[in-house]
C-alpha cells in the first residue's frame, strides 16, 4: 500500500534545526523550563524529586481535572492526554475512521489527519476555506459534502494556517450538519487561547455530543518541547481511545505531566496566555509592515489566532522553490503553500524572539526582493 507522507512535518522535522531563523513554527518563542518553573512557582527542588516512573497512561487525575477546567462541563473523565496534540489527532483518527468511510476535511488546514485518513483507505473530501471570505468557509457546500457515508468533519479553530476563526452560526451549520447523519466533528482546538484579540475562541465543547476535541500546550502555551497534549470526549469513548494508545505511546512522560499541570493552574494558565499574546501583537507588527512594505508582491488576511501569516504572492516561482531559496540562502525556515496543496502561497511564522525575528525578515527580504524586481 502507498504511503503517503506527512509533507510539512518532514520539511520542518528535517531542517528546523539546520537553519538559523525557523519561521516555519507556528507557535511564539517557547519558554525555557526555567522560565515555566518560576511563572508557576514549582521550586526545582520539588521538581527534582519527581519520581521518573511510569506516567499515569491516561494522564494524572490533578492534569486531567486541570486540562477538564478549560472546558465548561466537562470533568476528568472525559480527558485522555497524549504525547502532543499530534498524538491525540493519531488516537482518534486510528479509532474512528475505516478503509471506505468519508472524512469531510476542513482546507487549508494541518494536514496530519488528512493525509492519515489517505493512509487509512478512508475517502478525504476537502472542504474549502475560502479567501474571499476572509478564509472562512461556506456552509451550503457542507451541506453537500456530508452524506450518510461521513463518518467525521474535522476542522482546525483557529485556523492552521490561516489564522481564521469561525463565527457561532459557522460552529453551528457544522453541528447541524454532523448531527444530521450522526457524524463526529473532530475540532482540533490547539490554536484556541493563541487569540491576538484577548476574547478567546468559544470552543465547541458541549455544542453536542457528537463533538471531539483536541489541544495541547504547543502553541498558546509555547511549550512545544513537553510534547503534551489531550483528547477531550464523551466519557463512553474515553476508554476505546486509550485502548489505542496502548499502542502507541502507552503514556506521556512523567515530568511533562508534571510541569503540565503547573501551567495549567488556574493562576498560572492566564499568565502564560498572555505572554503568548504580547509577542503575537509586537510581533505582528513587525511581520505586518514587512508585507506592506512588499503589498506589491503579497496579499494576506491578518491572522487572528497562531503565530502565522498566511500570505499569496506574485513571484515569478514555485512556493517549494521559494521556500528552499530561502532556506539555502537565507538560512530561513518557511512553509511552501505546496504543503497545504496551494499554489502561490507561503506560511511565515512570527513567533520568534523579536531580534531574531527582525533579522530573519530582513534576510529573507535578500531573497524576495530581487525576485520582485524581476517581475
Ligand atoms: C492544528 C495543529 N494540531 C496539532 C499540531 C501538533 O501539535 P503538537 O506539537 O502538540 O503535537 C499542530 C502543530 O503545528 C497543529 O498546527
Amino acid at each position: 500500500m502507498s504511503f503517503e507522507n506527512f509533507a510539512m512535518e518532514r520539511y520542518q522535522s528535517t531542517f528546523e534545526h539546520e537553519v538559523l531563523f525557523n519561521l516555519s513554527e507556528s507557535g511564539v518563542e517557547p519558554l525555557t523550563l526555567a522560565e515555566l518553573l518560576e511563572i508557576s512557582g514549582t521550586s526545582i527542588e520539588s521538581f527534582l524529586a519527581t519520581s521518573l516512573e511510569y506516567n499515569h497512561s491516561r494522564g494524572t487525575p490533578k492534569l486531567r481535572e486541570r486540562v477538564a477546567s478549560i472546558y465548561p462541563g466537562a470533568n476528568a473523565e472525559n480527558v485522555l492526554v497524549t504525547n502532543g496534540g499530534a498524538e491525540a489527532n493519531y488516537v482518534l483518527a486510528w479509532s474512528l475512521l475505516s478503509p471506505g468511510d468519508e472524512l469531510v476535511f476542513q482546507t487549508p488546514n494541518f494536514m496530519q489527519v488528512g493525509s492519515l485518513a489517505n493512509n487509512f483507505g478512508v475517502d478525504v473530501k476537502p472542504w474549502p476555506l475560502r479567501e474571499d471570505r476572509d478564509w472562512l468557509p461556506d456552509t451550503e457546500e457542507l451541506d453537500t459534502l456530508v452524506t450518510d457515508k461521513t463518518k467525521a468533519i474535522l476542522v482546525t479553530n483557529p485556523n492552521n494556517p490561516t489564522g481564521s476563526i469561525l463565527p457561532e452560526s459557522t460552529m453551528d451549520a457544522i453541528v447541524r450538519a454532523a448531527e444530521r447523519v450522526g457524524a463526529w466533528i473532530i475540532v482540533d482546538e490547539i490554536y484556541r487561547g493563541a487569540e491576538l484579540e484577548e476574547r478567546e475562541t468559544t470552543t465547541f465543547w458541549g455544542k453536542s455530543d457528537r463533538v471531539l476535541v483536541t489541544a495541547g500546550l504547543s502553541k498558546a502555551y509555547g511549550l512545544p518541547g513537553l510534547r503534551l497534549g489531550w483528547a477531550i470526549v464523551p466519557e463512553d469513548l474515553v476508554e476505546g481511545l486509550w485502548a489505542h494508545k496502548d499502542y502507541t505511546t502507552i503514556s506521556m512522560g512523567t515530568m511533562s505531566d508534571r510541569l503540565a499541570a503547573a501551567a495549567l493552574h488556574e493562576d498560572v494558565r492566564p499568565r502564560i496566555k498572555e505572554r503568548t499574546r504580547a509577542i503575537l501583537n509586537t510581533n505582528w507588527k513587525v511581520i505586518e509592515t514587512w508585507l506592506q512594505d512588499r503589498a506589491d508582491t503579497f496579499k494576506w488576511i491578518p491572522p487572528k489566532a497562531g503565530a502565522i501569516v498566511y500570505a499569496r504572492y506574485d513571484l515569478p516561482i514555485e512556493s517549494m522553490a521559494l521556500a528552499e531559496r530561502l532556506r539555502t540562502e537565507a538560512d530561513c525556515l518557511i512553509v511552501p503553500g505546496e504543503h497545504f496543496d496551494m499554489e502561490p502561497y507561503v506560511r511565515m511564522g512570527f513567533g520568534p524572539e523579536l531580534s531574531k525575528l527582525e533579522i530573519a525578515l530582513e534576510r529573507c527580504a535578500m531573497v524576495v526582493d530581487p525576485l520582485r524586481q524581476s517581475t
